[in-house]
């Protein structure tokens, strides 16, 4: 079954006089008093739809075509011909109008022509790809996770594929699902009564994983450059429009490096997919500077051409405390920083992304490695104006005795980390990496402001349908 994508006719592959086949969905049909039938097709290729000029002579005009209405799917073979009308370059002089499906009682198709608020469209999942904004967020995302793997494939760095299920807490902060085959009605117990989780599956407690970085830093540490690309889970009960239940995230790991490598990467990374996101998906971003936000495209296009200013934790406390600005949140020297801090410091006080380092070990993880002062880690935090934070990376601790006691500081049993210190143990090397939440990117990108909208299917806190 062949058909031609729009995308390939709006890009000039056939020349005009072509005979095609265009096999879409219908978004319009206006009918005109001489007997003409206007269709406006979408495939989901690139953003505009194509115009399909339908003559009332075709045999089925009557039976099928003039009962076409939104959501309708069909093949419509004709000649390409020069659009006479305004904004549009090609239309389709139609000879054959097939049907696929028709949309039983269009009266009550949710996704109906007119416009629908978001809201809307989240509590319909299954049907808001068919909208201009959810096809248009489902192309620009589908281009920044290519161009994050060009970005990576270029530079010589292996994709690993980390695994889902794990048995450790990279970030120590318990916020893990855990993933049990216990049979609910006869759950094994221990001596004291407790679950026996060992009886399970695994033989052991396992937990959808939070970060591939514990598994990335392996390959790191004899591969030298990688990277990890999936899904990962937080069982955070955070409702807010920055956080999801399940997102994905990019986690490069460098070998013989340290933070500054690290900051670099980052930079160059978000450069390199903006760029790759203004070239070629301009016509999605002209519709989310049309319809959503009217800096998504002069946004990105600052960011490409602005130094990413690096800032330490402690002047970023220092410069809040002395703003004039009256927070939610109270800052002093310690405190981990509320989105409404980044946001001040990244918008208000900058103007430009920061590159946020040297955060007090006390609210940082186990692993990041400990600065000479003893009081703060190489660690660093990626604040993006209009977002607050979209990356957060470390250089590692490579010296064991540290780790050691960073460990037993944090409470953490050695020997849930036996391998992880075993890279401490042979060949140790200084090593960094960060992980950028890919749903952070596509809203930041976009402009679409609930990160809710920016992935197929979210899942949040009481929130699993579909
Ligand atoms: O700062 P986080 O927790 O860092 C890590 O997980 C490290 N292991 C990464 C590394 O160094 N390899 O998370 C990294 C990023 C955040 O900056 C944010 O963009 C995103 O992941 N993120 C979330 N995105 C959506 N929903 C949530 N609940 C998120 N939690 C973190």
């Amino acid at each position: 079954m062949s058909k031609t994508p729009i995308v390939d006719i709006f890009n000039s592959k056939f020349a005009l006089g072509s005979q095609v086949t265009v096999k879409g969905w219908i978004r319009t049909r206006r009918d005109s008093k001489a007997g003409i039938s206007f269709l406006n097709i979408y495939d989901g290729s690139c953003f505009d739809p194509i115009q399909a000029v339908v003559p009332a002579e075709l045999e089925n005009y009557t039976s099928d075509v003039l009962n076409l209405s939104a959501g309708c799917s069909v093949a419509v073979t004709g000649e390409l011909v020069e659009s006479p009308g305004k904004g549009q370059q090609f239309e389709l002089q139609a000879t054959k109008v097939e049907v696929h499906g028709f949309v039983q009682d269009p009266d009550t198709y949710p996704m109906s022509a007119k416009r629908h608020s978001i809201e809307y469209m989240r509590e319909h999942a299954h049907l808001r790809p068919r909208t201009n904004m959810f096809g248009a967020v489902t192309r620009v995302r589908n281009c920044l996770s290519h161009a994050i793997h060009n970005f990576f494939y270029e530079r010589g760095f292996n994709w690993i594929s980390t695994p889902i299920i794990t048995g450790s807490d990279c970030e120590g902060a318990g916020e893990m699902f855990q993933v049990s085959t216990l049979d609910l009605e006869n759950l094994p117990r221990d001596e004291q009564g407790k679950i026996d989780y060992k009886k399970d599956f695994f033989g052991k407690e396992t937990f959808l994983t939070v970060s591939g970085q514990l598994n990335a830093e392996t390959y790191a540490c004899a591969l030298s450059n990688v990277y990890t690309f999936g899904p990962t889970f937080r069982a955070e009960n955070s409702n807010t429009t920055r956080h999801l239940a399940e997102f994905w995230m990019v986690e490069p790991e460098i070998a013989f490096a340290d933070l500054s490598d690290a900051a670099q990467l980052a930079e160059d990374m978000l450069k390199y997919v903006f760029n790759a996101v203004l070239t070629e998906r301009a016509d999605d971003m002209a519709f989310f500077a049309e319809r959503v936000d009217k800096e998504a495209i002069t946004r990105l296009q600052n960011m490409v051409s602005s130094e990413f200013v690096r800032m330490d934790y402690t002047d970023a406390i220092d410069i809040l405390q002395k703003c004039d600005k009256t927070f939610e949140y109270p800052v002093e020297w310690g405190v981990d920083l509320q989105s409404e801090h980044e946001r001040y410091l990244a918008e208000e006080h900058v103007g430009a992304p920061i590159i946020l380092q040297n955060y007090p070990k006390d609210i940082k993880a186990f692993y990041m490695k400990l600065n000479e002062d003893g009081k703060t880690v190489a660690a660093m935090d990626v604040l993006a104006p209009g977002i607050g934070e979209i990356i957060g990376g470390s250089q590692r601790e490579e010296d064991l005795a540290a780790l050691d006691k960073r460990l037993e500081e944090m409470g953490l049993d050695k020997e849930d980390y036996s391998w992880y210190r075993d890279l401490r143990k042979y060949g140790t090397v200084p090593h960094a990496g960060f992980g950028l939440g890919f749903e952070r990117l596509v809203s930041y990108v976009t402009g679409v402001q609930n990160i809710r909208d920016v992935i197929a299917f979210p899942r949040a806190p009481g929130t699993a349908e579909f």
